[in-house]
């Protein structure tokens, strides 16, 4: 009986249950196929998008701090800039006697404080970042002056770019002894890249308050 229709199906030009089910089945592969390939674009593409906090800034180089100034904000993505060189004598930046070279180059620093998150300040009237909630203070170059930061403040890794845009070779942060160094200005830059999703933790160094017992 079941045979008969089945003919009768095949003869009317219908198709038949087995068909089908080979139609159902192929129909789920090519979806599950289909979700498979959009979750691998999804996580190959870059989740965010420049100039987004979380992905890259390209800032003119017109924005950067003048050499041992006080440091450019950037609100948007969430760090300050600051040029340093400790060689030409730097009245914001008291150098610690624990450090041997000097510090030259420009760096990006995160702006949420290492003790509990919160938003600090440049505090211009003490020539040092400050913090509004428990009092952390740190230097110039984020280095902490005193707790209870339990450590110095994140940079993100950055570069210099030429007025094409082009990576500068030999300007790409470079980590010493496990932290982001500052990068010498290249007399070709155009613009600095920085990269707040590639944040490396401050050092636990000695507090600087302490080393010239100036700690409260
Ligand atoms: Fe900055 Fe506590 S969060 S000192």
């Amino acid at each position: 009986m079941a045979n008969a229709a089945v003919s009768a199906e095949a003869k009317g030009g219908g198709i038949s249950r087995r068909e089908f089910l080979y139609y159902i089945w192929g129909a789920s592969i090519a979806l599950y196929a289909a979700q498979f390939t959009g979750l691998l674009v999804w996580f190959l593409l870059p989740r965010f998008r420049e100039g987004e906090f979380g992905g890259k800034f390209t800032i003119s180089i017109d924005e950067l701090p003048a050499v041992n100034a006080e440091p450019t904000n950037v609100p948007a993505g969430r760090f300050w800039l600051v040029n340093l060189d400790t060689r030409q004598g730097n009245e914001l930046m008291a150098k610690a006697p624990d450090e041997s070279e000097e510090i030259v180059g420009v760096a990006a620093i995160y702006k949420v404080c290492t003790h509990l998150g919160c938003i600090y300040a440049w505090t211009p009237a003490n020539n040092r970042f400050e913090c509004p909630c428990h009092g952390s203070k740190y230097r110039l170059d984020g280095r902490r002056i005193e707790s209870p930061a339990p450590r110095s403040l994140d940079r993100f890794s950055m570069e210099f770019l030429d007025a094409d845009k082009n990576p500068i070779p030999g300007t790409q942060s470079e980590l010493v002894n496990d932290f982001i160094a500052p990068v010498p200005l290249p007399d070709n830059a155009a613009f600095i890249s920085v990269d707040t999703g590639d944040r490396i933790v401050g050092p636990r160094q000695c507090l600087l308050g302490d080393l010239t017992q100036e700690c409260p």
